[in-house]
């Protein structure tokens, strides 16, 4: 079953489009990454998921068009968004933090809450630590638990490695990939790491400039593109 389904997204900031013609499906169950160097327009993309950008075309997710509905319904259906660099509250607790992400009912929050703290322990012992004062592994993980504080059936999260560690990143991955595997989520998430994008996604669109280069499964994209030599000039 399509999830999402995003056919001919035009995106404009004022006069100037960054985004062409960008089409892209999402199956439910599974994980999408999308990868593109900096500029390409990823957060652009997600954003427009969002309904936050100024955009044309179409895009539908469980069977509604979704396309000139207000952010905080597309939420309420069922999308849950981390977007860059977290956009936590810094001088908000941790707890705090993820209770601005639930507007659910109070033994929804309670139970997710719960499930928030089981994938991610160190939460729960520093529920009071502002946000600011937390490690960049730490506000990543605390964004990732603001998401999925709405019941999600889509979780989306633009570049989560950003600034990380290897180790911090593996972490990140372990987790995203126990929740599509244990609990069925759908993902969708952008990367300019294309090693922990390859390792997790079953399906892989390559952005550059506004516009999908390539799409398929990590095997096709490494036969389709030199993808060490474009990105890390190997
Ligand atoms: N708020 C904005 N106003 C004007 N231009 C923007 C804005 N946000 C992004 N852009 C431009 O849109 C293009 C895509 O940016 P972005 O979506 O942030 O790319 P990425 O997330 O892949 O790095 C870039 O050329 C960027 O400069
Ligand atoms: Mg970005």
């Amino acid at each position: 079953m399509t999830l999402l389904s995003i056919t001919d997204l035009d995106v404009f900031y004022g006069k100037a489009q960054a985004l062409h013609g960008v089409s892209l499906d999402v199956t439910a169950g599974e994980i999408v990454a999308i990868i593109g160097p900096n500029g390409a327009g990823k957060s652009t993309l997600l954003d427009s998921i969002l309904g936050l950008t100024k955009r044309q075309g179409s895009i539908t997710f469980d069977g509604q068009d979704i396309t000139r509905m207000a952010a905080a319904k597309i939420v309420r259906l069922g999308i849950g968004y981390a977007p860059e660099r977290g956009h936590l509250f810094p001088f908000m607790g941790v707890r705090e933090n993820l209770l601005v992400g639930a507007y659910r009912k109070r033994d929804e929050i309670d139970a997710n809450l719960a499930k928030v703290f089981g994938l991610f322990p160190r939460l729960e012992e520093r529920q009071k630590q502002e946000s600011a004062t937390q490690s960049g592994g730490e506000r990543q993980m605390l964004s990732l638990g603001r998401a999925l504080m709405s019941s999600p059936k889509l979780l989306i999260i633009d570049e989560p490695t950003m600034g990380l560690a290897p180790r911090v990143c593996q972490e990140i991955a372990a987790v995203i990939r126990d929740l599509n595997q244990q609990t069925g989520l759908t993902v969708v998430v952008s990367e300019q790491n294309v090693n922990f994008a390859m390792s997790l996604a079953g399906q892989v669109y390559l952005l550059e400039t506004g516009r999908i280069r390539e799409k398929g499964t990590p095997e096709d994209l490494r036969q389709k593109l030199d993808i060490a030599e474009t990105y890390f000039g190997a």
